[in-house]
């Protein structure tokens, strides 16, 4: 699904595009010593991590559901590092039975929250996604493709308004 995203997001033409995928980017589960807000790292898969999301103005979070709630390696994810999260907005391409994901969405806008990011209401949301797989990949309709463009549009403009807050004081 996150190929088929990527391939929207490009067309778009309204970002430079990068597809990160957390089972490359492999961090274990949170053991660094100190609040991430402090961002001494000890660990060289956070600096890393840390590096990555810091690169990137604005995010769009291709996820499932786990039971009814965030995946965990998502929230892992986020919990690793803060300050580098501030002030980016956030859009959602979830997919799952009959929620389409919607109730994992809900609960990582609350740590997106935390995170003084800006979660937008535009979204993909995919029910019963496995009807909608071809051969292993995911080929979204006229639908998901709209939804995906609006919700793009929106990342440009809250992108460029939230520039001010990401320029370092
Ligand atoms: C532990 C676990 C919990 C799940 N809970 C839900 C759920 O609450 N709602 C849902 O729609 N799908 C749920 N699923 C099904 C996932 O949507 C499905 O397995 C999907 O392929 C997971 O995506 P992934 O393979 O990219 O992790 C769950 C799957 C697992 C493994």
């Amino acid at each position: 699904m996150a190929e088929w995203f990527v391939d929207i997001a490009r067309r778009h033409g309204g970002f430079d595009v990068t597809l990160i995928d957390l089972k490359e980017v492999d961090l274990p589960l949170l053991t660094e010593p100190v609040h991430p807000r402090l961002q001494q790292y000890t660990h060289e898969k956070t600096k890393a991590w840390s590096a990555t999301v810091a690169s990137h103005d604005a995010f769009v979070f291709v996820t499932p559901e786990y039971n009814y709630s965030s995946p965990p390696a998502l929230v892992n994810a986020l919990d690793h590092v803060y300050v580098e999260w501030n002030y980016k907005a956030a859009g959602f391409v979830s997919y799952g039975g009959v929620s389409g994901g919607t109730r994992s969405v809900q609960m990582t806008k609350q740590t997106l929250g935390a995170l003084k990011m800006v979660p937008l209401a535009e979204a993909v949301h995919v029910p019963f996604f496995a009807q909608l797989m071809e051969a292993g990949k995911f080929k979204g309709g006229e639908t998901q493709q709209k939804a995906a463009t609006a919700m793009l549009d929106e990342l440009v403009r809250w992108t460029n308004a939230l520039k001010a807050l990401r320029t370092p004081r």
